[in-house]
């Protein structure tokens, strides 16, 4: 039986203990910063509330953009946001369009360029779109307008996130 013992140096011990310490320290530091960066991620994503916009009753046939409120979380800011809707009735069905234009993002309106009567226009590059929302070909819009998902309840409108038309 052989005894191969190495007695620890005074030097070699107090590295061994530096060493560890300082790496628990730094871990201690490193773990909150760590978290804080990857919080986001490991949140579920939100979902979207649905919002009450306005009362069933005073949606026209002729488009009318209603202003509400939406609450935004971005990353770790989380803000009441204004947003808005184009909002119609097409005989029993009513129709809740986005009014940011598919082209690079300005704010349509409704019957405003007196060469295209009863269109949505996009002033920014005169951009066109139906009162469906479908986007008039040879206007700078590659696509149409997005549409609310919604749905009425004791006679309110609510309306949830903007979403594109199905095969646009
Ligand atoms: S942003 Fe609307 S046409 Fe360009």
């Amino acid at each position: 039986m052989s005894e191969n013992k190495q007695p620890v140096t005074r030097r070699q011990f107090l590295t061994y203990t530096l060493t560890g310490v300082g790496g628990f320290m730094a871990a201690g530091m490193l773990m909150p910063l760590v978290r804080f960066a990857i919080d986001p991620v490991l949140k579920p994503a939100p979902k979207h509330d649905m919002v009450q916009v306005v009362s069933v009753d005073k949606i026209t046939n002729e488009p009318q953009k209603f202003d509400f409120q939406v609450h935004q979380v971005d990353a770790w800011y989380e803000s009441e946001v204004t947003t808005s809707a184009w909002v119609y009735k097409e005989g029993n069905e009513i129709i809740a369009l986005s009014p940011v234009c598919k082209h690079l993002g300005c704010t349509v309106d409704w019957n405003t360029d007196p060469a295209n009567q009863n269109h949505f226009f996009c002033p920014c590059h005169y951009g066109l779109y139906t009162k469906d929302g479908t986007n008039v070909p040879n206007t700078p819009p590659m696509a149409p307008l997005d549409v609310y998902v919604q749905e009425v309840k004791d006679g309110y409108l609510y309306l949830g996130k903007a979403q594109p038309r199905k095969g646009a």
